[in-house]
């Protein structure tokens, strides 16, 4: 994955997204957000933000700031932002937002199709406030189960679509930040879509 590949993909994607993957993920999409527990006048950063499906789910009391690489993808969000949502075209990996300045940030389906997931991870963990909360909805590989070759192979089709199926949670959240985890929940696909809520220290974050 590359972002000049990504920006290929996600630009045919984009009239096709809400479609394709709406209704799917959309019970898993509400409890992302429901598990920030966001509060009227709060920031809120959604990394990777696509379509914008997510943005109805977001009360009109918060504070939006909406980012993806892709024009085409970001296009069809403006479409569904409300007054306080802003849109940006920003790399996930090397957001251009300053320090500590999010109350939540949600990381639905990112970090299994930028090239570098814990970069992307790093970077939205950067611009939370201590006490924030990060939310992440997306695929991941069992901690315990070995990649087998067929299932190797396959992830390398499936990441001709846009994301890699064959990334461990353990290879996007650092080692530093495990502890920060307040539940994992499988979400669905058996557990294959994962929901896990962070949150970030009161000091030294
Ligand atoms: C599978 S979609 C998920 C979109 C949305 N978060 C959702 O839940 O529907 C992945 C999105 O990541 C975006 N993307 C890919 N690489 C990126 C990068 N380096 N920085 C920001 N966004 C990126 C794509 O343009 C696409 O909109």
């Amino acid at each position: 994955m590359n972002n000049q590949r990504n920006l290929q993909i996600y630009r045919l994607w984009s009239p096709l997204y809400d479609a394709a993957v709406g209704r799917v993920f959309d019970r898993p999409r509400r409890r992302a957000i429901d598990l920030l527990q966001l509060q009227p006048g709060e920031r809120l950063l959604l990394s990777g933000a696509g379509t914008g499906l997510d943005l109805p789910l977001i009360p009109p009391e918060i504070w939006v700031t909406a980012v993806d690489l892709s024009p085409s993808m970001l296009q069809k969000a403006r479409e569904k932002g409300h007054g306080r949502t802003t849109f940006a075209l920003m790399d996930a990996q090397a957001l251009a937002l300053p320090d500590h300045t999010c109350d939540a940030a949600a990381l639905n389906l990112i970090l299994s199709v930028v090239p570098d997931g814990q970069t992307a991870f790093r970077e939205a963990w950067r611009t939370l406030r201590p006490g924030g909360r990060l939310v992440i909805f997306d695929k991941f590989l069992p901690e315990d189960g070995r990649l087998s070759p067929l299932r190797g192979a396959a992830g390398k089709i499936i990441a001709a679509l846009g994301t890699d199926p064959n990334r461990h949670l353990s290879d996007v959240i650092p080692q530093e930040q495990m502890a920060a985890i307040s539940s994992n929940d499988p979400a669905i696909f058996r557990g294959q879509y994962r929901l896990v809520l962070l949150r970030k220290p009161q000091a030294n974050g």
